[in-house]
């Protein structure tokens, strides 16, 4: 299929890629995560959700800006491993908030192609609006559905040539019945040797228990639950690639540039891994 995106969030019409429903009496990840980042995109449901979490986990905001400085030192790390043609593919990739994926890449090279995926019909306004142009899309698209991303993209991204795929703090929003294995594993038959994944993910290892219920409590019943995984499932995911120095660990532990990193109480865990 050639790959025409026209700005319109939902070019494929009823066919097309699966898209929550815009709702903004419920929370959503995108919206959440924009006000636990200092956003201003977001609606009292989402407020409410976060605030929930924040009262017993106040250090939410460093956490995701911990994730977020992670996902720019490990989009800089695979620029410079994939050489000159600089394509990065960033599903989930949430509201446009600085830095971003595209703006990192297209700081590092001018030339990178990034292509951001998201079925959050707001995240995909205000991309299009704030970042879509010169080298970055902004395209929908649910990771549930690799296959069809990888076919979407395909004009605009070369599989046949090294590509980071960047999933940060995304796979903790699908569930085990959706399978996550079975969605690396589609995205990894499409990946030439020497691509990337770039993977963050909640754990519940090393968490206090007030933190975990406290999540079960308000996302538990959220129309897209947040799931806490252990280190060994989230280790998985890297299965059928190679994970890289330093392995997976505390997103603020992976390659800092930044003596302040510090650990706290709800633990995001990072890797880059390569494809053999
Ligand atoms: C916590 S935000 C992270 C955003 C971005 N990756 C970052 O680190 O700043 C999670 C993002 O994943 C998106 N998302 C959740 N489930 C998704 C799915 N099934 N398919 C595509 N995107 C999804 C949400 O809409 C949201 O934008």
């Amino acid at each position: 299929m050639t790959w025409e995106f026209d700005g319109n969030p939902a070019p494929y019409g009823a066919a097309g890629p699966k898209q929550i429903q815009f709702d903004p009496t419920k929370p959503s990840p995108a919206r959440v995560y924009d006000y636990v980042l200092g956003g201003k995109d977001n609606f009292a449901a989402d407020r409410a959700a976060a605030d929930q979490v924040l009262q017993v986990f106040p250090e939410g905001r460093e956490l995701a800006w911990a994730n977020r400085r992670f996902m720019a030192r490990a989009v800089r790390f695979c620029l410079g491993q994939i050489g000159h043609v600089g394509q990065i593919v960033d599903i989930g990739t949430g509201m446009p908030t600085s830095p971003n994926v595209a703006q990192v890449a297209r700081e590092v090279n001018p030339e990178a192609v990034v292509v951001g995926v998201d079925n959050d019909p707001v995240v995909l306004a205000h991309g299009r609006a704030l970042v879509d142009g010169e080298g970055v899309r902004i395209v929908p698209g649910d990771v549930r559905e690799p296959e069809r991303i990888i076919s979407d993209l395909s004009g605009i991204v070369d599989w046949s040539r090294p590509v980071a795929l960047v999933f940060v703090a995304v796979l903790h929003f699908v569930s085990d019945e959706d399978d996550p294995h079975r969605i690396l594993a589609a995205f990894r038959k499409a990946l030439t040797p020497g691509s990337l994944l770039v993977i963050s993910h909640v754990t519940k290892d090393g968490v206090s228990k007030a933190t975990v219920d406290r999540i079960d409590q308000v996302y538990g019943n959220a129309p897209v639950p947040l799931i806490l995984r252990t280190t060994e499932q989230i280790k998985d995911l890297f299965t059928g690639s190679d994970l890289l120095d330093p392995g997976l660990v505390d997103v603020h532990q992976w390659r800092p540039d930044d003596r302040f990193e510090r650990r706290i109480d709800l633990r995001i865990l990072g890797g880059v891994s390569r494809i053999p």
